[in-house]
This record gives structure tokens, C-alpha cells and sequence, in this order.
């Protein structure tokens, strides 16, 4: 196979960065790819395991970037083959993911099982010598998880995670504000997300239920914390650069009592140091506030997902609602009370500013794959990706456990891993 030299503009441009504005030049996860002269082979073969519903949609983006080959699939559930071959018709399909991993032309996997069958294969892969792209939640326990990075370390091979708002724009332009300190002290961190929706897909037959609707049954996942907050946690350390050190919640079935075993209605409080909170709470039975992350300083308010941001000295209440407060004010002034005057502190009616211009196309996926592929082919390992992937799945695996025991949990010393420079490892990176 050919060598060739890559400089960063090649990437940014191979990546289609190049005329997506300076803020993706300065891309945190990107530097490892900047020297001038890295030597690396012009493709990576890959092998999707478990191309279900979101292995296609990775795939969809794997076959439009002309340095990936998806050379093999594997699957146990053939209509998942069969959609997956309209993608990649070309690709081999194996009935043995361990004869993918024997497979020395295959340079990497992505694994888009159920939450619980993420680990043996992941495991196995990193030990045949494989890089991994893993759907997120990584692991369905904390320990797992740990033994999947630790893995990782002492391979050495690319390790990924399905969190794409790493590479989403609005989230990175989120950051740097956030981290040049535009909205002040943040205090407060929200996230939810809400859905009104069972949850449910369509089963051919009754026996293929815990199959199909693996999301809604304990033995394969952990509902609303692996599926969504993994997602929203991982926002709350990167805008503090700090790892919450305890998480208490509550779960319930409040609304679709149909068989399920996992909660469609949870809430989570995270506490970091000093007292600092982040908060995730979802719901399925109602869609109002949809989903979002607002990370809340003293100066100003910042929603990633709207794409916008707020500070907090707006201009003053309309003319007609200050006439109303008046108003109020000289007919109850007389009433006895508690405060001198009256004014209302629902939310303002600022409209803020968008943190970039027009919404992406994408939400980071593509570029997360991209990233992913070249990071095989130069064979080089963005710093804090896999971090950031595992403690956003130890996060929200630790706020289930903490629903589950109706208790306060502190997180782990023996789950933390050397990142940003307050963590130690606790064990030999050896597993
Ligand atoms: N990053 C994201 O935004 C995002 C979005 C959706 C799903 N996900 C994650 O992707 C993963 C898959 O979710 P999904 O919605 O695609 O589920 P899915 O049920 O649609 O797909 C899972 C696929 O794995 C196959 N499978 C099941 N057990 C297997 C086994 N033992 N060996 C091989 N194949 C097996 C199934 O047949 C199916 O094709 C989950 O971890 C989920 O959390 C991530």
C-alpha cells in the first residue's frame, strides 16, 4: 500500500473541515493528527458487529468516506444482515465474529450490539490485535467498563466511543466559551431529556421480544440512564473539567406499565466539588422541553443543543408588563406582603445569541467515524477521547446504581483512570 505524507490541512480538508469555519480548526481532539508528517497507509478495513438500527446509521457514514472499506458484518439476526448488505454490498458476512477477529486484513470493529454484549466482544477484539469504535453505554457495569479501558491502555489499540457530541460543533464552540469563562462560574449544570413514546419497536414474533425491545429489560440495559444520559452526563465534565463525587436519584414506572422492567421516568442530582450540581431527568410521556444541557454561570446561560446562549443582564421587561406590575403593585400595596414590590421571575424573554451560525448538518457522527478512521490508519490515538467516552458511561452506570440502592454514591476511587491530571490510576493498566 501506498505511504503518503498528511499535514493537517489534508485531514481538516479530507474531513470536509476545511470552510466549516476556524472554530473546528482548533478541534480539542484533533492535534494528534497535526504533524506535518505523519506516515500512514491510504485506507482501514473495518467489520461492523451488530449492524441493528444504529450500526446502520454509522455505516450509512462509513461508506461516503472514501478511506473506509467495510469489509465484513457480522450478526446474529439475519433482517439485520440483509438491510445491512443494501448498505455495504460488498462487505463479507461472517457467522462468527471470532473469525472477523482472526482475520488479519481487518484492521477494526464497530460494535453496535445491546448494551450487554458490548464487553466479551470488545474484549476479544482488543486482544486479537483489533481498534475499536464501541457504541456507548460502553459496558453494563462499572467494572466492566474499567476493564474495557484498562484494555484499551495496555493494547494499546484505538479506543472510541459512540459520544458524538465530542465532535459536534455547537458542543466544542460550547467549550471554549465555557472554558474562557464567557458565562462566568458554572454552578449549575441541567440536562433532561424528554420523549413521549413507548420506547417500543415492532416484534414479528412474541419470542424475539427481550431480542428486539432489549432497552426495556434489566438483563440488557439499563434504560433511560445507558440509552440517553450517557449522552448528557459526559457535558457536565467537560464544561468543569471535574468528575462529579456523588450522585443520588429515583426511578419509577410511572406511565407505561406494559411488562417493562426498566424506569421511563428517572432523575439523577450529580454533586462535584464544592457543591456544584448537574441535574438529568427524562420522561417518556411527555415531549415538551424535549432535551437539552444548560450549563448555567453567573453571567450567562448556554443551551448546545437550541445552539444558543444568554447572559444574564438582558434589557428590561416590556413596557406593558412593567405597566401590569404597577399596576399590581398599587392595588395590593395595601395587602400585607412579604416584599416591597412585585416582579415576575418566570424566564425572560431574552432570545440570546447563536453560538455558531447555522445548525450543522450533522451531530457529530460523521466526524466522530471520520476521526475514528484516521486514527487507525495513522494508528494514533486521540488524547481524552477514550476518557471521555468511559466516564460518561461510568457516570450514568453509577446514577443507575445509585437509583437502584435509593442511596448517595460517591464515585469510586478504584474506577478512576489518570485524566485531567486530578485522577489516579488505582491498578496496573495490566488486566
Ligand atoms: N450514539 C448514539 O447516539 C446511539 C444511538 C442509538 C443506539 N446507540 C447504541 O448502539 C447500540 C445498539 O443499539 P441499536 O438501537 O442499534 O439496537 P438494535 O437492536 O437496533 O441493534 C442491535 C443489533 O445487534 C444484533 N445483535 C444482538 N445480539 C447480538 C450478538 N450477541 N451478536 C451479534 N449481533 C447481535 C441485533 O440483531 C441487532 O441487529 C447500543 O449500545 C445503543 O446504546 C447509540
Amino acid at each position: 500500500m501506498k505511504d503518503y505524507t498528511l499535514t493537517r490541512r489534508d485531514f481538516l480538508k479530507d474531513l470536509g473541515m476545511i470552510g466549516g469555519g476556524a472554530m473546528l480548526l482548533t478541534s480539542p481532539w484533533l492535534s494528534v493528527f497535526a504533524d506535518t508528517a505523519a506516515t500512514r497507509k491510504e485506507k482501514c478495513r473495518l467489520a461492523v458487529i451488530g449492524p441493528g438500527s444504529r450500526g446502520r446509521f454509522l455505516m450509512n457514514f462509513l461508506v461516503q468516506n472514501p478511506k473506509v472499506e467495510i469489509a465484513a458484518l457480522h450478526d446474529i439476526y439475519q433482517p439485520s444482515i440483509d438491510e445491512a448488505l443494501k448498505i455495504a454490498p460488498q462487505a463479507k458476512v461472517v457467522s462468527d465474529y471470532r473469525k472477523i477477529l482472526e482475520d488479519k486484513t481487518i484492521d477494526a470493529v464497530v460494535v453496535a450490539v445491546p448494551l450487554n454484549k458490548h464487553f466479551q466482544i470488545v474484549m476479544d477484539a482488543f486482544d486479537a490485535g483489533k481498534h475499536v469504535f464501541c457504541e456507548k453505554t460502553i459496558g453494563y457495569n462499572m467494572e466492566e467498563c474499567y476493564r474495557m479501558y484498562q484494555k484499551h491502555r495496555s493494547t494499546g489499540k484505538i479506543f472510541f466511543t459512540g459520544q458524538q457530541r465530542l465532535f459536534d460543533p455547537r458542543y466544542i464552540k460550547t467549550m471554549e466559551m465555557v472554558h474562557a469563562g464567557t458565562f462566568g462560574e458554572i454552578n449549575a449544570i441541567r440536562t433532561f431529556w424528554y420523549r413521549n413514546g413507548d420506547w417500543r419497536r415492532p416484534v414479528p414474533s412474541p419470542e424475539l421480544e427481550k431480542f428486539i425491545n432489549w432497552r426495556l429489560y434489566k438483563e440488557s440495559s439499563k434504560g433511560l440512564m445507558t440509552e440517553l444520559a450517557c449522552h448528557q452526563l459526559q457535558i457536565g465534565s467537560w464544561a468543569l473539567k471535574k468528575l462529579p463525587e456523588k450522585v443520588n436519584g429515583h426511578g419509577a414506572i410511572t406511565f407505561w406499565k406494559d411488562g417493562r422492567e426498566v424506569y421511563d421516568n428517572v432523575h439523577c442530582m450529580y454533586v462535584f466539588e464544592g457543591g456544584v450540581k448537574m441535574t438529568f431527568d427524562s420522561v417518556i410521556s411527555n415531549k415538551f422541553y424535549g432535551l437539552e444541557e444548560q450549563i448555567m454561570g453567573h453571567l450567562g446561560t448556554v443551551e448546545p443543543e437550541k445552539g444558543k446562549y444568554y447572559f444574564e443582564n438582558v434589557s428590561p421587561a416590556p413596557a406593558f408588563l412593567q405597566l401590569i406590575n404597577d399596576w399590581e403593585n398599587k392595588l395590593f400595596d395595601t395587602l400585607p406582603f412579604a416584599g416591597t414590590s412585585w416582579a415576575p421571575e418566570t424566564a425572560n424573554e431574552n432570545h440570546g445569541e447563536f453560538i455558531i451560525g447555522e445548525r450543522p448538518k450533522s451531530d457529530g457522527t460523521s466526524l466522530l467515524l471520520d476521526a475514528f478512521a484516521e486514527a487507525v490508519i495513522t494508528q494514533k490515538q486521540p488524547a481524552n477521547i477514550a476518557e471521555e467516552g468511559y466516564y460518561a458511561s461510568q457516570l450514568c452506570l453509577l446514577g443507575h446504581q445509585a437509583i437502584e440502592e435509593e442511596r448517595t454514591l460517591t464515585f469510586p476511587d478504584e474506577y478512576k483512570i489518570d485524566y485531567l491530571n486530578h485522577r489516579s490510576i488505582k491498578n496496573t493498566p495490566e488486566v
